[in-house]
Order: structure tokens, then C-alpha cells, then sequence
């Protein structure tokens, strides 16, 4: 383990690991893929991913057992929704078999900056894949790189599990095209902005409300909301201009099949927030964060449930799921990966 890193101050930034994946794809085909220490890319001023932004990514974590025993957490999700962008935005698909394997290299070969058990830190991988050729007519690249470098990563908001404050967005994040249909890594330069001026105001990240109406919930910047209800229900937004968490389905899943609670996925009016119990953001590098208070233009919504604290039911979802992830509670059949 890499003795000069404070494991349990770190927050969500980068930092440099010593191993990367690469992989290219010309005439056609996608090379063998290497594990490299150049973290570094020299590219064309006209590449495609300068030009028209032809790029998209995927975000998961590797965590350290209690018996020192490194684990992924459904990294086949990942590689399954990176193809699925990958077909949005006319790049050929890493190939799903392929992208599994390379994060094991990866993390097998960035060992010693998995972080170690108990200190609340983990290992982020960031897969992702860019047009590399030059294009200055619109339209896709024809040559690409996948890559994939890890960083060691604590807490995304700051304050650890400590509920935030939020606020409605008085913009969109939708995509410039404004086709929904988002599926990963889609025109985060859209959500630069809101972020901006919500960090400036104070606020931990913006709730985004549908383009088209402004009165259903989407999600916010980096992460999908779940709701409980005062009966207990977990209720979560679905909208296809969202990202497809696998941390929210993989909670859903939970909450149904192991906590025995009654799931809704369904479309959520801004209007029925302030009548739930709790409020979270759930998503890797979210893992489940409670919200205390929403503002919406000099109005607030508060949840008393999750104000100091993670409210029960989130704190009993946040509890099973991470429990899963460490391995020290039983994973439904092929949710954890060994590296
Ligand atoms: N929503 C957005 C916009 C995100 O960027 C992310 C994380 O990448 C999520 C939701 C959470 O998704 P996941 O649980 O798959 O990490
Ligand atoms: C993740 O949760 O993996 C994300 O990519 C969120 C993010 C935008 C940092």
C-alpha cells in the first residue's frame, strides 16, 4: 500500500496512479490493449474529440475486503452502458468481455493504491473512449482510444455522509440536441455552468427538472435521486433523459428482494417532493448521499428525517448496499468481481 497518501482526508479529486489501460481502434478493428505508465495523450488539433466533443465515459469503484481481498462492483453494468453510449455517439463498442477484463488489469496493477478497509476511501475507475483522427466536416471519427486510469477517491460531497443542501436549476442539462435519451457521459459541458453557479451560491449540486414542462424530477449533475415515503416506499424518477444508475438500480433491487420494501420507478412530480419522508443522490462516486433541504426560488423543502443525519431508511439502504460492496453481506449472483 502506498504509505504517503492520507487515506481518510481524501476527497474526490485525481490523483496519479502508477498503471493505465489502453486500447486503440483503426482500420476497423481494436488493438490488444496495453497496460501503460504514460498518462499523457498526444493528439491532433482536429481530432474529433476536440472538435465535436466525440467522447463519453463510465465511472466505478474497487473496494478492499476486511480479509484484504480486492472486489469490483458489477463492472459488467458498466461495460454493457458504455457500449450502449458508444452507439449514441457512433463509436465502435469496447467490446463488454474486454472492458471486464481490462479493469481487472487495471486495478491489479494500481494494487497498492486501493485503498485500505475501514478508512471510507475506495478506488474510482474512469473508463472512457474518444474520436482521435481529424474531423472538421461534422461527422464521427473513424479511429479511437479506450482507456481506462484509477484514482483513490473519499467522500464525493464534502462533509462525508452529512445530508446537503440542493437547489432546482433554473437550467437544463439537457442534451444541445435536446433528444433525451442520455445514457452515459453525454454533455456534462451543459451542466458546467449550473454547477458553477450553484457551488457559488452554496449549494452542494442542482436538481434538474424536465426540459420540456420544468415539473418532473429528473436528476442532478452526478447522481439519481430516491425518495422514501412516510409508508416506507422507495420511490425513484424515471425519465429517459437520465442517466440509467447502476447504483439506483442495484438499490431498487435491494430494497425489493432483501429489505422486502415496495419500489416504485416511476415519473415524479416537483410537486409530491416536499410530501416524502427522506430525500438522497445515489450513484459511485455518490454512494448514497441524504439531502436535508431542497430550494426552489426562495422556498424550501425540508426533510427533518435525513437534516443531521442519514434518515432510517436511507441509512438502512446505504448500510446494505455498501455492505454488499465490502463484501459482508451476501451479493445477488454476479454482482461482485474478484480481482
Ligand atoms: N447520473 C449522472 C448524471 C451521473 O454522472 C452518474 C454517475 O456517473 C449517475 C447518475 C450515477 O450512476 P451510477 O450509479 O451508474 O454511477
Ligand atoms: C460517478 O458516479 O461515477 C460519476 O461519474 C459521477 C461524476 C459525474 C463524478
Amino acid at each position: 500500500m502506498k504509505q504517503d497518501i492520507d487515506w481518510g482526508s481524501l476527497g474526490f479529486g485525481y490523483i496519479k496512479t502508477d498503471y493505465r489501460y489502453v486500447s486503440k481502434f483503426k482500420d476497423g478493428k481494436w488493438d490488444d490493449g496495453v497496460i501503460t505508465e504514460d498518462a499523457n495523450i498526444t493528439l491532433s488539433e482536429c481530432a474529433c474529440v476536440f472538435q465535436y466533443s466525440q467522447s463519453c465515459f463510465e465511472g466505478l469503484k474497487a473496494y478492499r475486503t476486511k480479509d484484504d481481498r480486492i472486489v469490483c462492483f458489477r463492472p459488467d453494468m458498466n461495460a454493457k452502458r458504455m457500449a450502449d453510449t458508444a452507439e449514441r455517439l457512433v463509436m465502435p463498442p469496447f467490446p463488454e468481455d474486454r472492458f471486464v477484463e481490462a479493469v481487472k488489469q487495471v486495478v491489479k496493477a494500481n494494487a497498492d493504491f486501493v485503498p485500505p478497509y475501514g478508512t471510507g476511501a475506495t478506488l474510482y475507475l474512469r473508463p472512457f473512449m474518444m474520436g482521435t483522427n481529424p474531423v472538421i466536416g461534422v461527422k464521427p471519427a473513424d479511429e479511437f482510444e479506450f482507456r481506462i486510469f484509477t484514482t483513490p477517491v473519499g467522500p464525493y460531497f464534502k462533509g462525508g455522509a452529512k445530508p446537503i443542501t440542493i437547489k432546482v436549476s433554473d437550467y437544463d442539462r439537457a442534451a444541445p440536441h435536446g433528444t433525451g435519451n442520455i445514457k452515459a457521459g453525454l454533455n456534462y459541458a451543459m451542466s458546467l455552468y449550473p454547477i458553477t453557479v450553484a457551488h457559488e451560491e452554496g449549494f452542494a449540486e442542482n436538481m434538474y427538472l424536465d426540459a420540456a414542462t420544468r415539473t418532473k424530477v429528473e436528476e442532478t449533475g452526478g447522481a439519481n435521486f430516491i425518495f422514501i415515503t412516510k409508508d416506507g416506499t422507495l420511490v425513484t424518477p424515471k425519465s429517459d433523459s437520465i442517466l440509467p444508475s447502476i447504483t439506483r438500480r442495484s438499490i431498487c433491487y435491494v430494497a425489493e428482494h432483501i429489505l422486502g420494501m415496495k419500489v416504485e420507478h416511476r415519473e415524479v412530480l416537483f410537486s409530491e417532493v416536499a410530501d416524502f419522508a427522506e430525500c438522497g443522490l445515489c450513484g459511485t462516486a455518490a454512494v448514497i448521499s441524504p439531502v436535508g433541504r431542497i430550494f426552489d426560488h426562495g422556498k424550501e423543502i425540508n426533510f427533518p428525517a435525513g437534516m443531521d443525519d442519514m434518515g432510517p431508511v436511507t441509512r438502512k439502504l446505504y448500510e446494505t448496499l455498501t455492505g454488499i460492496q465490502k463484501c459482508e453481506i451476501e451479493a445477488p449472483e454476479g454482482w461482485i468481481v474478484e480481482i
